[in-house]
């Protein structure tokens, strides 16, 4: 029997973009793939609501966040970095490779980061720097919605904070689990550069990093030195705005995306969004009613982060009888909570069907 994924990404692909991911390889300087490119950066922008372009590289989630962050920072800048799990601790991991010099503000895992919290520590932070020569604060990371945490952050809210304190300052935010799941306004929020992969929001199978990039941005990118040949953002931009891909990208990928975002498009952005809210509160609240108590602030519709000792066998059971797979807990997290996804093309009936076959796997469990 097919396994569902109920896992926060990959997540299960609908079938016109399996169709369009396994039809023959355009070539990808053929007029049909070029025009296929442009439509996907430009319905990018629409999901993204932005602007500003949208480059797609080959790779995963990861690669679109290292070569953001390596595109807007020279080595030595300080930058701040918002920790609330795991994803963020890769910023933070990616920074110091690099030689940039994080700040980090981090929380317990599964609170949140609010606004007084951030401007705390930056009127903390730029006070001790104005004793410093290199005082300039060049930039700031965070993750949207945390996976490992199922805690989404108040992006606008920080963003504007942000702003106050330090005008100048990148924006980076790492929209993973965020866009195509909740309504992310990259332009009105002023972010410099959001990534996501393909594998969550965008329902696609995994492979495809797309990252937008304000004006900001780009004076920093063509002012930074280059540190890496094939993840050169300036380079990609620059091909992108002639209608090409820098290198051969994964074409059928881009053909699974271009399928996606016409399917998304379709339903229009506020279904979207509004389905994937209605899955999620299904889960929370059938997990509630179950008795389970949900992991921490639990406001992402991508994950919801259930606390159980006996989560190994819980995941075990869904997967073995129900033929249902949903994700562990990461790090600290490890057999202690169990992750319910709902992000891409998950429907509040699946959201029901996960939720039944989980009381039943409780009522079983001795
Ligand atoms: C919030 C977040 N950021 C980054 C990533 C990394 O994405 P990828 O695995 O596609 O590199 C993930 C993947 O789960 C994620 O959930």
């Amino acid at each position: 029997m097919k396994m569902r994924l109920f896992t926060p990404g990959p997540v299960t692909v609908p079938q016109n973009v399996v169709d369009a991911a396994s039809a023959q390889p355009l070539y990808h300087r053929s007029p049909e793939f070029m025009a296929l490119s442009r439509s996907v950066w430009a319905d990018l922008q629409t999901v993204f609501q932005t602007n500003d372009p949208v480059v797609v590289l080959g790779g995963s989630g990861m690669t679109g966040i290292e070569a953001a962050m390596i595109a807007a920072h020279a080595p030595g800048e300080q930058i701040v970095i918002l920790e609330h799990g795991r994803f963020g601790q890769r910023l933070t991991e990616i920074a110091r490779i690099h030689g940039l010099v994080p700040h980090v503000l981090s929380v317990p895992w599964g609170e949140s980061i609010t606004p007084d919290l951030l401007e705390n520590f930056l009127n903390d932070l730029l006070n001790d720097l104005l004793n410093d020569p290199l005082n300039d604060l060049r930039g700031v990371w965070f993750v949207h919605a945390e996976t490992s945490t199922g805690v989404l952050l108040d992006a606008g809210a920080l963003t504007s904070t942000i702003r106050a304190r330090c005008p100048d300052a990148v924006i980076g935010m790492d929209a993973v689990t965020s866009i195509g799941i909740h309504d992310v306004k990259v332009d009105a929020w002023q972010i410099d550069m959001a990534i996501t992969g393909i594998q969550k929001g965008l329902m696609c199978p995994p492979g495809l990093a797309c990252v937008s990039i304000s004006e900001r941005a780009e004076q920093r990118l063509l002012s930074n030195p280059r540190r890496s040949y094939t993840l050169d953002l300036h380079t990609v931009l620059d091909h992108q705005r002639d209608g090409l891909f820098t290198w051969t990208p994964p074409v059928t990928l881009v053909a699974a995306l271009n399928a996606a975002l016409k399917r998304i498009l379709n339903e229009g952005l506020d279904n979207v969004w509004a389905r994937q809210a209605a899955s999620a509160e299904i889960v929370r609240q059938g997990a509630r009613h179950l008795g389970l108590k949900l992991f921490g602030a639990s406001t992402s519709n991508a994950v919801t982060v259930i606390e159980h000792h006996r989560s190994n066998e819980i995941r075990r059971e869904l997967r073995d009888v129900h033929h249902m797979l949903v994700a562990g807990g990461q790090d600290q997290l490890s057999g202690k909570v169990f992750r319910i996804g709902t992000c891409g093309s998950t429907t509040p009936t699946d959201a029901h069907e996960i939720t039944e076959a989980l009381h039943t796997v409780l009522t079983h469990l001795v």
